[in-house]
């Protein structure tokens, strides 16, 4: 099996490829900046001009620069490789107002949010909400370009800085909550590590780009399964849920390449070994799964009857003393002509078998 991380070759992607070493039998970091996708009446992805090839898990982890690089290449290759990603979570994480619709449309709780597409209108929806709000661009990662406003005044004056720069603006309930957050690293169906991050001093912003420190942190098991739910949600089976904890808890954002460096210190628990673990398993199963279509694809196509996992019913076909087997038995087995095989004969039985040096 071989896993490609596909990236910039920022420190979490390599951490993630040295981990998985032990699982794959090889492991590649695919230079997103070298990728490109052909479409015309068939599909394919290259790789510095030739198609990529030979993978088996291909895990994009790539800065957000690169999204609708992410998106169209993911979309392209879906269903020929194990993706943790579905190629909407580029797109949709990317963007605040994005995530937020597509939690609420399967019931994950997220703050009361407005958007809206002018500061005439933004003004309107500030004379009517409660105070402290927040204020933030849909794309904005870090903490870099969230705002606080106490009052419909101050807000006021945010909007209008906002409005000169042309920005769009998400206007948002303020969740009190002593100025922590909670980042919860979701693989598969579980919450493998959880942190809380806590403002520094004088901040509303718990990034820790801002200052904010990271503190290991067990969650409740609702606020556990909201964040089990989130992932599933935007569809990925790894990524990262920032939660706030006020008088319930809900999902602020999730981020789809989410840091293993931070919450693995914090948490004393090696996350890109558990990443790196999971990908492994997966992709196995989907291998597994692959050819247990495949194999029932072959049969569907040959009007074949099928009596169990591997046996199918066919009446043997002998010309000039030598047994002839159905076409479908080559198609599955893969058998190659001239191929080197044994064969296991007895009275009542027949069994070929490729040779070891031919697998
Ligand atoms: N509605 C809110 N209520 C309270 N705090 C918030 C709210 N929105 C954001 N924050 C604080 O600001 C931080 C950054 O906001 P976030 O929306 O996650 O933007 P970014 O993508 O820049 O991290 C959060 O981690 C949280 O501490
Ligand atoms: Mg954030």
């Amino acid at each position: 099996m071989k896993l490609g991380v596909v990236s910039v070759g920022g420190p979490g992607a390599l951490l993630i490829l040295e981990r998985a070493k032990k699982y794959f039998d090889e492991v590649e970091l695919v230079n997103i900046k070298k990728l490109s996708t052909k479409v015309d009446s068939g599909k394919e992805v290259l790789y510095e001009g030739k198609p990529l090839k030979g993978f088996d898990c291909l895990y994009f982890k790539g800065s957000f620069r690169y999204e609708l690089l992410q998106y169209t290449a993911s979309h392209l290759l879906a269903g020929t490789v194990y993706l943790p990603l579905h190629a909407s979570v580029f797109p949709t994480c990317h963007n605040k107002l994005l995530t937020l619709l597509r939690l609420q449309r399967e019931g994950v709780a997220v703050p009361e949010t407005y958007f809206c597409s002018n500061a005439e209108e933004a003004r309107n929806v500030l004379q009517m909400v409660k105070y402290p709000i927040i204020l933030k661009t849909p794309a904005g990662t870090q903490g870099k370009g969230v705002m606080v406003a106490d009052s419909v005044e101050s807000a006021k004056t945010l909007l209008d800085a906002l409005e000169t720069f042309g920005q769009a603006f998400i206007i948002q309930e303020y969740i009190d909550t002593g100025g922590t957050d909670i980042r919860a690293y979701v693989v598969g169906n579980k919450v493998v590590a959880s942190m809380q991050r806590k403002a520094g001093k004088e901040e509303v912003r718990a990034n820790i780009h801002q200052g904010g420190k990271g503190l290991a942190f067990e969650l409740d098991y609702d606020t556990e399964q909201l964040a089990i739910k989130a992932a599933k949600a935007i569809k990925a089976d790894v990524c990262g849920v920032d939660i706030l904890q006020g008088v319930r808890p809900v999902v602020l954002e999730i981020n789809a390449t989410p840091g293993v460096e931070g919450i693995s210190a914090a948490t004393g628990k090696d996350v890109p070994d558990i990443v790196a673990r999971y990908l492994y398993e997966r992709t196995v199963e989907f291998r597994k799964e692959e050819k247990r279509d495949n194999v029932q694809n072959i049969m569907d196509d040959l009007n074949v009857q099928k009596v169990d996992s591997k046996e199918i019913l066919a009446n043997l076909d002998i010309k000039m003393g030598r047994i002839r087997l159905p076409e479908v038995v080559t198609r599955i087995t893969n058998f190659r002509d001239g191929e080197e095989v044994s064969l296991f004969i007895d009275k009542q039985e027949i069994a070929i078998k490729k040779n070891k040096a031919g697998r």
